[in-house]
């Protein structure tokens, strides 16, 4: 045999190996749908039960390089999508497919991609969607699983950790098609959600004491990963800066608004914990299949995943939304406010007599 019909004979066993080990997705009359995603906290229009079979909803990101103020005058070059930390909340029904386009703009100067713990094979994702600067791809996959799940950039090597800690990562809400569910199998319907990322970033310090700016992300990278090293974050952020949501940024809700809270964490384990409500349902680790677990008082999410968990408000007043780990809470950023409006229920709670001189 020849070189050429060698090569031939080669080219077509592996055509035929793919032709024969690869099935064709069911998506013919699939209605098409654009999802516009929108910043956190806030979700995009979505409907909490699917109407007809599943969809194909596209859906568009934009890498966006830039530097970001998490604290007063500490700044870090984030690597985002979308331009946001966290990326958007995407919001499918199960079994829709989801259609990524990810654009790496000519103005970054790295390679990123996507990895969705929602999807099934090739790295999430990951080891189709590497776009240098000056590249788009597009991911379809079928969101076959239900539940809240993580998404983020995983360019290989150390580059991983470095790009999810510079604020490169997301996630996506997977609904059972005929919605939310209670313990006991009743249909919950939340009248608002919010989408809480929380982030971990390792800024490394001058010999003063004082944060380093730098005039580039690499410039940063080799100080940042003995800081990364130490698995000592400098600042424990929900939605990317100390603030996000608290102060005129607070979450608002009214007494009888039930609130879902969705809370990522795509690196280490947060301790979410409401002061002065519960977690009435909450899905700890994030999978919609299971019963959510009752009244919990504060509730994990595991590193790299998302978890998410309902609240009716009854009282009125500010509630802190917290990591209770309250060292990060308190002295390291990790929390929000939510403003509920109402009438207070003594029945509940009463401060029967105010504060006085001892007698
Ligand atoms: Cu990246
Ligand atoms: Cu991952």
């Amino acid at each position: 045999m020849n070189f050429i019909s060698y090569v031939f004979k080669r080219l077509a066993s592996i055509a035929f190996f793919l032709i024969c080990n690869s099935v064709s997705a069911d998506i013919d009359g699939a209605l098409r749908v654009t999802q516009v995603l929108v910043d956190p906290p806030n979700l995009p229009v979505h409907d909490q039960v699917a109407s007809g079979p599943p969809k194909i909803v596209q859906i568009k990101m934009i890498i966006d390089e830039k530097e970001i103020e998490i604290a007063p005058n500490v700044y870090i070059h984030a690597f985002t999508f979308n331009g946001t930390v966290p990326g958007p909340m995407i919001v499918v029904h199960q079994n829709d497919y989801v259609e990524l386009t990810l654009v790496n703009p000519t103005s970054s100067t790295l390679l990123h991609n996507i990895d969705f713990h929602a999807s099934t094979g090739a790295l999430g994702g990951g080891e189709l969607t590497k776009v240098s600067p000056g590249e788009e791809v597009v991911l379809r996959f079928k969101a076959t699983k239900a539940g809240v799940f993580v998404y983020h950039c995983a360019p290989g090597g150390p580059m991983v950790p470095w790009h999810v800690v510079h604020g490169m990562n997301g996630a996506i809400m997977v609904l059972p098609r005929d919605g939310l569910k209670d313990n006991n199998g009743n249909r919950i319907k939340y009248d608002k959600a919010f989408y809480i990322g929380e982030q971990d970033f390792y800024i490394p310090k001058d010999s003063s004491g004082n944060y380093k700016r730098y005039k580039t992300a690499l410039e940063g990278f080799a100080d940042e990963l003995e800081v990364m090293k130490t698995l000592q974050p400098s600042h424990v952020v929900f939605n990317g800066a100390v603030g996000a949501l608290t102060g005129e940024n607070s979450l608002k809700a009214d007494v009888g608004d039930t609130v879902l809270l969705i809370h990522s964490q795509a690196n280490r384990q947060t301790y979410p914990h409401l002061i002065g409500g519960h977690g009435e349902f909450v899905w700890e680790r994030g999978n919609f299949s299971d019963l959510p677990q009752t009244n919990l008082e504060s509730w994990i999410i595991g590193a790299g995943s998302a978890g998410a968990a309902i609240y009716t408000f009854k009282q009125p007043g500010t509630y802190a939304y917290l990591s209770h780990n309250l060292i990060e809470a308190f002295l390291l950023g990790a929390v929000a406010h939510i403003e509920v409006d109402g009438k207070w229920n003594n029945d509940l709670m009463e401060q029967v007599i105010k504060p006085t001189a001892i007698k």
